[in-house]
Formats: C-alpha cells, sequence, structure tokens
C-alpha cells in the first residue's frame, strides 16, 4: 500500500532574536549562505521577518524567523529547562563523510561556538559508542539562541527487512525496527 506521504524532511525554521547576529552565526560557525531576507509585512499575511540560508543548491535549508513585536526571553540552558511548553529539541545537519566532519569539528572549535554533548558515537555495537542508537557520530552545539544545532556524519540506513546497516556496510544483526 502507497499511502501518499512526503519524500524527505527538508528545511527547518529557528526563531531568533536578532537576525544579524544569527545570520553572522550561521554564516561564521556552519558555513551556511544567505538567500535572501525580508523584513515583517513585505508580503501580506506574513507579520515575521524571514530570512532564507541554505548549504546546498537550493533556496533554503534554514529559515530564520523574528517577530519584531514579540519580547524575547532568554531560552532555558538544556539542563535546566524544567517548565514550559513543549519546545522543538534539535535539529541536525548531515556531513556527507567523517572527513568532513572532523573538520566542521575543528571549524566549530576555532570559531569558539558552545558545545553542549559530544563529539560522540551514538552506538550500541561499536566499541567505543556510548550505547544509544544511529551509528552517527555527532557533536552538539548552541546557537546564538539557545538553539541546539547537531552536526553529524554516517548515520546508519534501515534495509529493507529493517536491519540497520553502518555507514561502513556492516549490517548489524539482532537489530530491531518497528516499522518496515
Ligand atoms: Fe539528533
Amino acid at each position: 500500500m502507497n499511502r501518499p506521504r512526503p519524500a524527505r524532511m527538508q528545511h527547518v525554521a529557528i526563531e531568533v532574536s536578532d537576525t544579524d547576529r544569527s545570520v553572522e552565526w550561521y554564516r561564521r560557525v556552519l558555513g551556511f549562505k544567505l538567500t535572501e531576507r525580508h523584513a515583517a509585512f513585505e508580503v501580506e499575511g506574513i507579520p515575521v521577518e524571514l530570512t532564507f540560508m541554505r548549504l546546498a543548491n537550493v533556496h533554503h535549508e534554514i529559515v530564520l524567523v523574528h517577530n519584531p513585536k514579540k519580547t524575547y526571553r532568554t531560552k532555558p540552558r538544556p539542563e535546566a529547562d524544567f517548565d514550559g511548553p513543549p519546545n522543538f529539541h534539535h535539529a541536525a545537519f548531515e556531513c556527507d563523510n567523517r572527513d568532513d566532519w572532523l573538520a566542521l569539528l575543528d571549524r566549530i572549535r576555532s570559531e569558539g561556538a558552545e558545545i553542549v554533548r559530544g563529539p560522540i558515537l551514538h552506538s550500541f555495537v561499536q566499541p567505543r559508542g556510548d550505547g544509544s542508537w544511529g551509528e552517527n557520530e555527532a557533536v552538539y552545539i548552541l546557537d546564538p539562541d539557545g538553539h541546539r544545532i547537531e552536526l553529524f556524519c554516517d548515520l546508519a540506513t534501515i534495509d529493507s527487512d529493517g536491519t540497520h546497516v553502518s555507514a561502513a556496510g556492516i549490517r548489524l544483526q539482532g537489530t530491531e525496527t518497528e516499522e518496515l
């Protein structure tokens, strides 16, 4: 049964308290490019400032959203976030391979971005893994508003029989997939 569904997840819109600061950060730390930026009410029915940024040659992969009429509060740090509405937890961006990820890790460090977790290998199979899931190597940083951003490589794929397959092509015996 092939019921209609989206092909893939593609972009994330992130609310920011200071667009200039966030544009500079996403450019400098992660290498995003600015596609275009628009003021609130430039188009009827859009009451927020929208800034489109990209990594690949698509119009946007992130949208920075700023509401000029909103009084922004500081977002609580993850370890102190015990009260409030359910929040979007993190957005993840993938590197093509481990070498690219390691180079990006160097860039993140040299640019002084705040690392809140990792670098870490999410694996319950590999000896240096943390016992968790996905087989990907990841690092988590905070953007200027405290949004958690993951940078990763080598996420496992799911074979047609549900077996998880590492980026190196190793089938992880005994893995379980809820739905095929
Ligand atoms: Fe993640």
